[in-house]
């Protein structure tokens, strides 16, 4: 069967992952789908050529034009690695209307700028996978847009941001404060590029659009969703939570009200101390899954990292690999319709907290 050339952006923390898992288990994969998937990475795109990379790829794959993935017709898959939303948008852009696949991981893309991106990918029929956006190695897009088909999705409520809570964690249980539990977050590879978005709530509400976006099969206008971080929660905070019984999760909510309308939320939350999310710790992320048919699924597994995150992306590639031998465009459903009505955001006299 033909060896497809994937071409990787990007070479961090998930590029670097993604490479080593195939390094390590490109072959078992090979048997495991019966020789119909071979997959090579063929050319690897970064910024800084010079810089020191753990990971033992040849020297000679590496570039720094971006442009080279779509050109080079040895390359059948693209993976978007890079992060942020200019030059990655323009690569995921000109790989669709190509007709190359993408497989990313970027959620503030997907989130921010997902309208045209899925346009593009039905009018090319070039399918976009996405599993590492959300929840790092947890299967969660995957169960919204295949497992739960035949359900209405009332609700998913989780931890879906690693860094804030290993932070959390770290603050609550080795008393750090708030700068060193972020060293080390930044350290260990969860947190992002910039970590703004991950201690200001948007790296999980980018998240929670992607899943509502899913759920509901409809694109969110990412500026009307409620978001607030973890900067302002203190050691304090967490001392008089652990005394009411209870502990500090930042936590995202997306529900469907009986009005049809949609409230999508990312707010640091009081959680009782004996419900099963306040004991999602440090990288881990979960997610209950509430379907009118199949009732309630927690989905639990690391939600950042190097190798967590590139399973999932290899899992995208394989899948991408399929489609490309079967056809079809998406084994799921993706967002299609114009914006929802969305519950309105609340003024300022919300409180930073809310209880769970
Ligand atoms: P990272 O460690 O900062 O790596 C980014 C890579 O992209 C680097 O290799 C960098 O090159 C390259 N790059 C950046 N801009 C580029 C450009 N304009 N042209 C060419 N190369 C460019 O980032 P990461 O943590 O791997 O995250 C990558 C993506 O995965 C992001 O969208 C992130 O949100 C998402 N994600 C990350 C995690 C995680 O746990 N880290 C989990 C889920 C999803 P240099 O190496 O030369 O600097
Ligand atoms: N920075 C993200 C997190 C990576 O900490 O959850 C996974 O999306």
């Amino acid at each position: 069967c033909k060896t497809l050339g994937i071409g990787l952006a990007g070479f961090g923390t998930v590029g670097s992952g993604v490479w080593n898992i195939l390094a390590r288990n490109g072959e078992l994969i090979t048997d495991r789908t019966h020789g119909s998937v071979n997959l090579e990475i063929r050319k690897v795109i970064v910024r800084d050529l010079n810089k020191f990379r753990e990971a033992d790829a040849p020297d000679e794959i590496f570039d720094t034009d971006l442009a080279l993935l779509i050109e080079d017709p040895s390359i059948d898959i693209v993976v978007e690695l890079i992060g942020g939303t200019q030059a990655a948008f323009h690569l995921v852009a000109a790989a669709l209307k190509a007709g190359k696949p993408v497989v990313t991981g970027n959620k503030a893309l997907l989130a921010e700028r997902g309208k045209e991106l899925f346009a593009l990918s039905a009018e090319h029929k070039t399918p976009i996978h996405f599993e590492a956006a959300v929840a790092g190695a947890i299967p969660v897009i995957k169960a919204v847009q295949e497992s739960f088909i035949g359900n209405r999705i009332e609700s998913l409520t989780g931890i879906i941001n690693g860094t804030s809570n290993y932070i959390l964690q770290r603050m609550t249980e080795a008393g750090l404060g708030y700068p060193e539990a972020l060293g080390e977050a930044k350290e260990l590879g969860y947190a992002e590029a910039d970590e703004t978005l991950d201690v200001n709530g948007w790296d999980a509400a980018h998240k929670a659009i992607l899943l509502a976006s899913l759920s509901y099969g409809t694109l969110i206008n990412y500026e009307d969703v409620y978001v607030r971080g973890i900067e302002m929660v203190t050691p304090l905070d967490i001392r008089f939570a652990k005394e009411l019984g209870y502990v500090v999760k930042l936590l995202s909510l997306v529900r469907q009200h009986e009005d049809g309308s949609i409230e999508i939320r990312t707010q640091p939350s009081f959680i009782s101390a004996k419900h099963i999310l306040a004991s999602v710790n440090g990288v881990f992320n979960a997610i209950a899954v509430k379907g009118d048919a199949a009732g309630e699924s927690l989905f639990y597994g690391r939600g950042a990292g190097q190798e967590p995150t590139g399973s999932s992306v290899v899992a995208d590639l394989v899948e991408a690999a399929r489609l490309m031998e079967h056809g079809g465009t998406h084994r799921g459903f993706l967002p299609a319709e114009e914006s929802p009505k969305l519950m309105p955001i609340e003024d300022t006299a919300t409180p930073y907290y809310v209880r769970f």
